[in-house]
């Protein structure tokens, strides 16, 4: 590994630290999407303005709409006004603007990819870009094998050991739909790309946030020691949103909560929190850890299934203030639409440091407010001397709330003695809150992402083992759904907490959801 920084671990560390990343093109498959759009065109603009671009450099938009390299230009434009998080500057946009070329073709089509490759010619003859190629799969899942398979007749991509320059490629969530799936996606990369070549998305991993909680338990020294079974009681991760499914109803009816949160962002947020402190900051080691934690995570079989989980779907309701349609009457989702938007589910991981600490995840879509935050709960002390003084069971156990968004920061509560006499014990907050105590704004999950690609960084990406562990996890809860009779949908109302049983999940165990 070099021993200059990329940027997910420039991030974390000293301004300045950051290595440029290596002349290449970037080749963009389904341009012409919403992703391109809303994340892929804001994030390079604004990595251009920041001039974490390489001097020499091209991206490359290929979709099967006819637009010229004319067009492209006007359509990333009227993007990036819409969705940047900085204003466009006007010369750094006409500057990025003449990287902007298109290709337009049949994504099975051997003839476009001729003429991409004649593209990528031309544009690394005439940039001296030293034949080094990121592909970025921006477009629907069922069109992934394809281009893969495209770019691998077509002889574009080179398995880095006879080539000059390097090939890579990134790779859109969802990756597969089922752990069978799965598999085969990645047979069929593999038969193009090494598993190096290979950088899996998961936006999560790009967030300043989610990146602190590697920072926060390995660059301190104070809470590694309380950070197991020992001191902790249980573990909460919530991920909720207080939107519909939009216009993606569709998309959203094959795959629901379970595949869309918690295969890949929570189960990702769960090996930080609980791995093992990797040997180094690279993408092996970390992965490594991560991988193993998965691997611990007790699987759900049979009845288990029906115990350690709950699902749910909304009905109509009132989300800030506004009334909004059941799930059922979403655009291009079936009335009697069976797909859970909401799912919670109590975990093990079978290991030394974990061993009967239950993590309790939860996601949902309508829920009252947009929050995503890990919080652990550690147990109470062991012996109360106050007992005599004031009511035991009014001492909280203290928590360590991260939150991930929005109000980004962590919060410590501890005991504290109210002022006075007598002794009266509530509950106090310190807080660290990222926009306080930090006045640079961070940049977006999907720039981080996008720069860690081009200097061949992979530490924030899943690796192949990782995503298999993880579906081996989701598929025995489909397969115990499967085998369950039909929950009665719709089970709760927008803008609530999810339904009852994701109460009773907790309630058995003797606690509560947190409040976020
Ligand atoms: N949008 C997001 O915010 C988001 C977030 C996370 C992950 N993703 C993932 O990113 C990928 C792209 O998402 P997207 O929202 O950009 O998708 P999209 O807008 O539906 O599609 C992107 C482009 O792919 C092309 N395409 C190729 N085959 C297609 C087919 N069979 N049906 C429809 N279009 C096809 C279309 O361009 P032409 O017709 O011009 O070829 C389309 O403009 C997906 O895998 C998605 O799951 C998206």
């Amino acid at each position: 590994m070099s021993t200059r920084a990329t940027a997910g671990q420039a991030a974390l560390l000293e301004p300045g630290a950051e290595r440029a990343p290596d002349p290449c093109t970037i080749v963009i498959f389904g341009a012409s999407g919403d992703l391109t759009r809303r994340m892929l065109m804001p994030a390079l603009y604004n990595l251009a303005l920041d001039r974490r671009l390489p001097a020499r450099f091209a991206v490359v938009g290929f979709a099967r709409r006819e637009w010229s390299d004319e067009e492209f230009r006007q359509q990333a434009l009227a993007a990036v006004k819409e969705f940047s998080r900085r204003p466009v500057d006007a010369a750094v946009w006409d500057s990025f603007a003449g990287s902007l070329t298109y290709v337009s073709g049949e994504y099975d089509g051997a003839e476009s990819y001729e003429r991409l490759g004649s593209t990528l010619k031309r544009l690394d003859s005439e940039r001296r870009i030293p034949e080094n190629h990121l592909f970025y799969l921006a477009v629907p899942p069922s069109a992934y094998p394809t281009v893969v398979k495209q770019l691998g007749a077509s002889g574009l991509v080179s398995r880095e050991a006879e080539g000059s320059g390097w090939a890579r490629l990134v790779v859109e969530k969802p990756f597969g739909r089922d752990l069978e799936s799965a598999r085969a996606l990645d047979r069929q990369i593999h038969s193009v790309f090494r598993e190096r070549q290979v950088y899996r998305m998961d936006h999560f991993l790009g967030k300043e946030t989610v990146q602190n909680i590697l920072v926060f338990r390995f660059a301190n020294g104070i809470f590694e020691p309380v950070w197991s079974q020992r001191y902790v009681d249980h573990v909460q991760i919530t991920v909720a949103e207080s939107i519909g499914v939009e216009r993606r109803g569709s998309y959203y009816e094959e795959t629901g909560a379970l595949r869309d949160m918690v295969q890949n962002h929570m189960l990702q947020l769960l090996t930080l929190v609980t791995m093992e402190p990797p040997a180094a900051f690279n993408g092996q080691a970390v992965r490594d850890e991560k991988e193993k934690v998965l691997q611990a995570v007790r699987r759900l079989r049979g009845n288990e299934v029906a115990e350690g989980t709950a699902r749910g779907q909304y009905g109509a309701g009132w989300v800030a203030g506004a009334a909004v349609p059941g799930y059922r009457q979403e655009p291009e989702v079936s009335a009697e639409s069976p797909t859970e938007t909401f799912v919670a589910l109590k975990l093990y991981i079978d290991n030394w440091r974990w061993a009967e600490v239950p993590f309790y995840l939860r996601t949902g879509k309508r829920l009252p407010k947009r929050s995503s935050e890990v919080t652990i709960h550690f147990k109470r002390a062991p012996h109360l001397m106050f007992r005599e003084i004031v009511d035991a069971s009014s001492i909280e156990p203290n928590t360590l709330a991260m939150r991930i968004q929005p109000n980004e920061g962590i919060s410590l509560k501890f005991e504290a003695k109210a002022p006075g006499a007598p002794i009266r014990i509530r509950p106090v907050n310190m807080d660290f809150l990222y926009g306080a105590s930090f006045l640079a704004e961070a940049p977006s999950a999907y720039e981080t992402l996008l720069l860690d690609a081009l200097q061949g960084d992979s530490t924030l990406f899943t690796r192949s083992d990782e995503v298999d562990a993880a579906w081996a996890i989701v598929t025995d809860i489909l397969e115990g759904w499967a085998e369950m009779p039909p929950p009665s949908f719709p089970n709760y109302e927008a803008g609530t907490w999810g339904p009852d049983e994701a109460d009773e999940l907790m309630e058995r165990d003797g606690r509560r959801w947190r409040r976020v």
